[in-house]
Formats: C-alpha cells, structure tokens, sequence
C-alpha cells in the first residue's frame, strides 16, 4: 500500500535528478567531514534498529564509508539484523574494558559493501551503564574513525549513556510511531537529553539550581517545560534568560515517524513539530516517515536490510527518502 497524503517537502526533487537516487558504489567519492547521527527515541520495539541499519545501508549505497555503532550495550542486535556472525568479535564491552583502543580494529566489514559495524557489548553483561570518560572516550575514537557517516544505534530507555552518545552527535533523530505511548516515550526522551544539555551548557550559571530543580518533572515550582523554565529564568535573571534561548535556538533534532498506516498519522508528524515548538522552542525536523510494511518483518527475518531485500517496497522508498534529505541537509 503506498501511502496518500505525502507532503511537498518530501518529494522535492531536484531537477534531473532520479527521485529516489542513490548512488552505487563510488569508493572514490570526494573526502567529507565526518558526521555522527544518532537514533534514538525512548520506546522499546518502534523500529530504531530496523531505521538505524537500512539508513546506514542506502548511505553506504551512495559511495559513503558508514560505520554502525550498536550502542545498545544491554540488548545489542544489529549484527542480526544484517546478518552478521559475531563468535570472536570485538566489541564495545571490549572497548569500555580497555581490551581494545582502536576502534578500526573492532569495526568488522558486513555484507554491505562501505558498510562497517562495531557491534554491542555482547562479550560480558553488566556494561550497559559507562562512565562519562567511557563515553567520551568512545565519541573521541568514533570522531577518528576512518569513515564519512558514523550511525549509533540507541538503546530504549533514557540512561545517561544513550543520552550523551544522542546529545554529543551532530545529527538527533527521534523515532516514534503515531501510538500516545510511543509519543509519550519520546517526548520524555526528549525532555531528559534536553534538561541534561541544559544542565550541562548552564553549570556555571547563576540560575543552574533552579534548572537542576525543574529537571524533576514534580519540582513544587511548577516547572514542566522548557518553556516554563524559561520563564523562571527570565523572571530571575534577564540576562541568564537570554544565554538560555541562545542554548535552546542551538539545538535542533529530527524526527522520523515509524509503522504510519495512513494520511491521518503521517501528519501527526507535524503535530508532534508543533508540541516541541511550543514545550521546547525547538524546531524540530519532521525528515520523514515510514510506512508500517510486512516486509519489514521479512527482512528481519531474512537478516538482511529490507532496503536490500526488498529494495521496491514502500518501506525501502521512504528510507531512501529519509537518507536523501539527510545527505543534501
Ligand atoms: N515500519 C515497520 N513496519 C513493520 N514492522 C516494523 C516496522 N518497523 C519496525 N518493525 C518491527 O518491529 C520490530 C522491532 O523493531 P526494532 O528496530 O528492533 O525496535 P527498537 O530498536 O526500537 O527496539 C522489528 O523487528 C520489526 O519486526
Ligand atoms: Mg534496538
């Protein structure tokens, strides 16, 4: 089922170009910065897995070098998902343990051409929570790889490890479906990494216990959003309140909106832009949806990206889509 109601913003095309382009490999394309996405979205079982490893796949389909990072260090399964063997892998629990510095070493080729994957912390349990020098140490190394896109793979859930890899990447995505307990999810994901960016931009304010206070959702001031905070801090400090929408006007996120059925819940993207604006003062960046697809499950089950394996699904389009946006922004 292809899906009506597509808004214009999503199929732009440029002139002469293909509308779903992807270029084939190309293993002499031009040096870029190297960026670091991150998907996340706070719901367990909403798709982060299955977007993280088809994006990363159309965009080493266009001649990138993509790295995949698994960094669901409690649950780790993207090496399923592209059918990739991990007996006497390195992985990131080596990595937090000192056992391998150079992260080169542990990212292992896939089947997909360009596409490496450093997997999850498979080899002990117990390394789902790091410390901040583990992780600052891990985006360093990433920072370093010899790669044009580097992709993490979050967690569900809202602990301080998936919160820093999502706020130190260049690129925020937030993944939700149209159901309210997804929605809800997100927003509270959101809600957590924004409060710690601000906690962290702000530590040395004069305003930073009332921003501490009010990262508790039942502080007694009230405080429920950022937009309450920062009216708390206007009426405190003026100048502070003005480093505090410079910190908000600096952060942008995207949004991605999985397992959609029909016109009326693709546009609950937009209603969902329009509750960040107003909580947050975010413009957050409604990049695309998703169809919900039974070959999706087909692939997972074939371990191989839907995006491959069944590259004319409406599924297979729509993440194209995504990735085309993602590349030209
Ligand atoms: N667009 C979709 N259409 C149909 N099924 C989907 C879709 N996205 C995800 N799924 C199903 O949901 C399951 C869980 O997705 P996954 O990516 O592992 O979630 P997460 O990483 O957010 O926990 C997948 O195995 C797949 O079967
Ligand atoms: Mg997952």
């Amino acid at each position: 089922m292809r899906l009506t109601g597509t808004p214009s913003w999503l199929t732009l095309k440029r002139p002469g170009a293909a509308q779903h382009e992807v270029r084939r490999e190309q293993p002499n394309a031009p040096a870029r910065p190297q960026r670091v996405w991150a998907i996340g979205g706070g719901k367990g079982g909403i798709g982060k897995t299955f977007l993280s490893t088809n994006i990363a796949t159309v965009a080493a389909r266009t001649g990138r070098r993509v790295v995949l990072v698994d960094a669901d260090l409690g649950g780790a399964n993207v090496h399923t998902c592209l059918g990739v063997r991990t007996q006497a892998r390195l992985d990131l629990a080596d990595f937090f343990q000192d056992r391998v510095v150079d992260l080169e070493k542990a990212a292992i080729d896939t089947p997909v051409p360009g596409l490496r994957l450093v997997v999850g912390a498979l080899s002990s349990a117990g390394t789902a929570q790091t410390s901040r020098e583990q992780r600052d140490a891990l985006m360093s190394a990433l920072r370093r790889m010899n790669a044009d896109v580097v992709i993490l793979d979050l967690a569900s859930g809202m602990d301080r490890s998936t919160l820093d890899f999502f706020l130190e990447a260049d690129e925020h995505c937030v993944v939700t479906t149209p159901e309210p307990t997804s929605i809800e999810n997100a927003y509270g994901f959101m809600r957590a990494a924004f409060f710690r960016r601000l906690g962290r931009l702000m530590h040395d304010s004069p305003v930073r216990d009332l921003i501490r206070e009010s990262m508790d959702q039942r502080n007694d001031r009230g405080i429920r959003t950022p937009a309450d905070l920062l009216r708390e801090i206007e009426r405190h400090d003026s100048s502070e309140g003005a480093r505090f929408r410079k910190v908000i006007a600096g952060f942008t996120s995207r949004l991605f909106l999985n397992q959609v059925r029909n016109s009326e819940e693709i546009k609950m993207g937009f209603s969902i832009r329009s509750v960040y604006k107003k909580f947050f003062g975010i413009d957050l960046d409604y990049t695309g949806y998703v169809n919900y697809d039974d070959y999706v499950w087909r692939s997972v089950k074939e371990r191989r990206p839907l995006v491959l394996a069944y590259p004319q699904s409406d599924g297979a389009l729509y993440i194209r889509r995504i990735v085309k946006k993602m590349l030209e922004g």
